[in-house]
């Protein structure tokens, strides 16, 4: 979108949330708040954006070097002032000005581009983003003349006892006309109790200097900003859903969605089923008519190629499993390439850090790794061998294909003893 500058506010101190890390790094899933602020913006079509950002900027300009730009903010003297701190910024002539919370990181694609849209049909100078909430004591109210046109947003603090019953509240989304914020922005007087220029002040003036304002809605779920561990908690479980309903749509069963947590990134193929309590991590490929779990842990970096199966205590990191192999009981699996056809034995432990980097184990296909086995790699097993219950197969000591070894060091098997 052309006209479209997008400021992203970032600078709060996130209080509420007491935490050393600034309130828009904590993450969601495998995504930072802003992280997915950012990319929900750039998936409508917004590539000019600026965060503001005060509370630790160093940190969020570091996490974000290159994909935005930043203004900062001297004074955290609240939402008014960091879009007033960002105007100085903006390219003169800006047609339309998107300003969004870096708190907000559930508002999607779809809504931020249906804002837009009704905002340039409506030739608004601004459109307000707002939903219906349950639990509404949190947000400011919107509150509307008896045609039902918006006459102001009124903060929590503010609102008489008749008003707090408005659930109708301000998601934090707005799309101005840029000259009337330059016009006006600084208008808006410091709000006495909180000692803070309150953005949402601006309808008001708007209102008072006969400009038209409009309103957009958006579902409850997306309008949830963060402001607490809890609302943390929340958004990961909304983000967790929507992931959860996309996989059992595209053909994936998952037999207890309320306790598995799938990453979005993730790519699962069709007829596969994920067992109760599992976690799939982000960039993990799983294929066709898998089994995974229960209690499966899948990490970054794994691959599970068709018809695998990956059973209950299992954890891989950075593994890839060949088709229709078998991890099926109490397994680490770390840096390890397994072929295809393999048995992997309960307990069995790749032994992939040597205390300063990680090393690799690779299986080939049709081996056979028996109960408690230790890999300590870098090792290699060749196809169709056989490692014995309990062996630890030192590092280096690579076991020809075909061959079978025992013990601990583990070593060449003789039937007829050593
Ligand atoms: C704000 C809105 C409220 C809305 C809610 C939606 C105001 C006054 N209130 O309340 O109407 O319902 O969001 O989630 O805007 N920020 C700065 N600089 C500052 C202060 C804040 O950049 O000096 C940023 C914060 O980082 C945050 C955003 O502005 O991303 C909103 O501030 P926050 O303190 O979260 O306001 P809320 O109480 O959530
Ligand atoms: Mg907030």
């Amino acid at each position: 979108m052309k006209n479209v500058t997008a400021v992203v506010l970032a600078a709060g101190l996130g209080t509420r949330m007491k935490s050393e890390t600034p309130k828009v790094l904590h993450k969601i899933g495998s995504k930072s708040i802003l992280e997915r602020v950012i990319f929900n913006l750039n998936s409508a079509g917004i590539s000019d954006i600026i965060v503001v950002v005060g509370h630790r900027a160093g940190e969020v300009e570091a996490a974000f070097k290159g994909k935005v730009s930043f203004v900062r903010q001297k004074e955290l003297l609240g939402s008014g002032d960091a879009l007033k701190t960002a105007c100085s910024r903006l390219k003169k002539n800006i047609e339309n000005i998107l300003v969004t919370c870096g708190d907000s990181p559930l508002i999607t694609s779809e809504t931020y581009k249906g804002l837009i849209e009704r905002h340039i049909k409506e030739k608004a100078s601004c459109t307000l983003l707002t939903a219906t909430m349950s639990e509404p004591s949190f947000y400011g109210r919107i509150i509307r003349d008896k045609k039902g046109v918006v006459q102001a947003i009124v903060e929590e603090k503010d609102l008489s006892q008749k008003e707090k019953k408005i659930n109708e509240i301000n998601v934090g989304s707005y799309c101005f006309k840029g000259p009337d914020i330059d016009q006006f922005i600084s208008e808006i007087k410091i709000n006495e109790k909180k000692k803070e220029f309150y953005l949402t002040d601006i309808v008001d003036i708007l209102v008072k200097n006969k400009k038209r304002i409009v309103s957009e809605r958006c579902a409850e779920e997306e309008a949830l900003g963060i402001n607490s561990r809890k609302d943390l908690a929340i958004s990961n479980k909304i983000v967790n859903k929507k992931s959860i309903e996309q996989f059992m749509d595209s053909g994936v069963t998952i037999v207890s969605p309320d306790t598995t947590f799938i990453d979005e990134t993730a790519k699962i193929g069709a007829d596969t089923i994920i067992f109760p309590s599992t976690i799939i991590e982000e960039d993990v490929v799983i294929g066709k008519k898998c089994k995974i779990g229960p209690f499966a842990r899948l990490r970054s970096g794994t691959r599970i190629d068709d018809e695998a199966e990956i059973g209950n205590f299992v954890e891989l990191c950075r593994t890839r499993v060949g088709s229709k192999t078998k991890v099926k009981h109490h397994t680490y699996l770390g840096d390890a390439v397994v072929g295809e056809s393999v048995n992997i034995g309960a307990g069995t432990i790749t032994a992939n850090y040597d205390g300063k980097k990680k090393n690799q184990t690779v299986i080939g296909n049709d081996a056979f790794i028996g109960v408690g086995a230790v890999l300590i790699a870098p090792v290699k097993i060749g196809a169709g061998a056989k490692v014995g219950a309990g062996s630890v197969v030192t590092k280096n000591k690579n076991v020809p294909a075909g061959g079978i070894v025992v013990g601990v060091p583990a070593r060449p098997f003789r039937s007829e003893g050593r």
